[in-house]
């Protein structure tokens, strides 16, 4: 089981997913890093960034670039499962967008949605569904 995960500079979604306490990779935020590769099937975090798109009506990009360009990367997608999303309810229609987005793209269920760095609840909801569903996912690294 992997969690792949990327994290602004404010870094809720580093804290959200510290405290689910698996295994984890984290997407680089700037561009000269060493992008990431992944190597087992995993579930991914990641963070909206539409800036609430559906009301403003203006082009909607909630998926952060550095997602979009590790998901570019045809071995990486290859290997999702699902994905969880992190946003906030202030953006009404578009809280937590980019999940569906990368659901649509990459065909994967989203799994779970939370606010900011989530509460204890959404941790403990998101853990134990993470473990209890990780064959019928295809989260379990091949042998
Ligand atoms: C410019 C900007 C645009 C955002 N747009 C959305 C949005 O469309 N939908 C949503 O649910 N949250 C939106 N958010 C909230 C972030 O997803 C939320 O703060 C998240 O916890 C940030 O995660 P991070 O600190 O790991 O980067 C936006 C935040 C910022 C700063």
């Amino acid at each position: 089981m992997l969690v792949v995960y990327f994290s602004s500079a404010t870094e809720n979604t580093r804290r959200f997913v510290d405290k689910l306490g698996l295994p984890s990779a984290r997407i680089p935020l700037r561009k000269n890093d060493e992008p990431l590769i992944v190597n087992e099937p995993y579930v991914l975090v990641c963070p909206t960034y539409g800036g609430g798109a559906s009301v403003s009506r203006e082009n909607s990009r909630p998926v952060p670039g550095q997602v979009i360009r590790f998901l570019n990367n045809e071995h990486n997608r290859g290997l999702i499962r699902a994905v969880i999303s992190g946003g906030n309810s202030n953006f009404g229609a578009d809280f937590g967008k980019a999940g569906d987005v990368i659901s649509a793209k990459c065909k994967v269920p989203y799994v779970y949605r939370f606010e900011l760095l989530g509460t204890d609840e959404d941790v403990k909801i998101c853990r134990e569904g993470l473990l209890a569903n990780a064959t019928a996912l295809g989260l379990e690294a091949a042998a």
